[in-house]
């Protein structure tokens, strides 16, 4: 449950605001493993990515922002699709390491051991061992400057089938998923609540 310092009105208290250089310090984000290629004459690839997000329900859309200089950029600019792989903490590892070396002069597939496997709607692999993979189809790009952002429709979703509870929903939270922020990455931690849980009325012992 949660403790009740958590619960109810924020009570006032003097905050002191120092102004900080405009920088990308929104966080936490995910740190996801991007996968493309495979198709076009294009090796199967990965790219960690942080600047990712939902954007969009109907229809279900993400968006990832890609420096032009990745290797992965040009693969994705030629196939106009990828997948977005979330990592759980087995894949940590190999998360980091796969936005510190690029496709251009290693197999980061072979070098990781992660296992391309065959996606379903789209020609590029997706990574076996991620407990969730999002195959993407590229509706839009827009060069904002130092990043090119991909808008791209989710054209399949798949998740590992030992996330899914007797009645078939997701326990995203079973998967032991990770955060990046400012730099650093994060390990989940416990749940404050389900989404809406401010405004649940609390069940007391012995109510019907
Ligand atoms: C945690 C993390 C997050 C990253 N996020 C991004 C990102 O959002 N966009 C980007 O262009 N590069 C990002 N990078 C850098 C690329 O992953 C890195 O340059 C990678 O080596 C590119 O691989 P490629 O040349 O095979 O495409 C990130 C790296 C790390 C470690």
């Amino acid at each position: 449950m949660m403790p009740k310092s958590l619960r109810g009105r924020i009570k006032p208290k003097p905050v002191e605001k120092k102004s900080f250089k405009p920088g990308n310090v929104l966080a936490p984000v995910p740190a996801v493993l991007v996968s493309c290629g495979g198709t076009h004459g294009f090796k199967p690839n990965l790219i960690t990515i942080a600047w990712t997000g939902s954007i969009c329900s109907d229809p279900p859309m993400l968006s990832i922002a890609v420096r032009p200089e990745r290797y992965s950029y040009g693969i994705i600019q030629a196939t106009q699709e990828f997948a977005v792989n979330i990592p759980s903490l087995a894949q940590a590892y190999a998360t980091d390491w796969c936005g510190m070396k690029s496709g251009r002069n290693v197999d980061k597939f072979a070098e990781t051991g992660l296992t391309p496997a065959q996606s379903s709607k789209v020609q590029c692999p997706i990574v076996l061992e991620c407990p969730v993979n999002i195959e993407c189809r590229v509706q839009q790009s827009l060069n904002l400057g130092s990043h090119t952002l991909f808008l791209a429709e989710v054209a399949a979703v798949q998740v590992s089938a030992d996330l899914l509870d007797a009645k078939g929903k997701l326990r995203l939270e079973k998967a032991g998923l990770l955060a990046f922020a400012v730099g650093q990455y994060f390990a989940l931690g416990r749940s404050l609540g389900r989404f809406g849980f401010s405004v649940k009325k609390s069940k007391k012992k012995g109510s019907r």
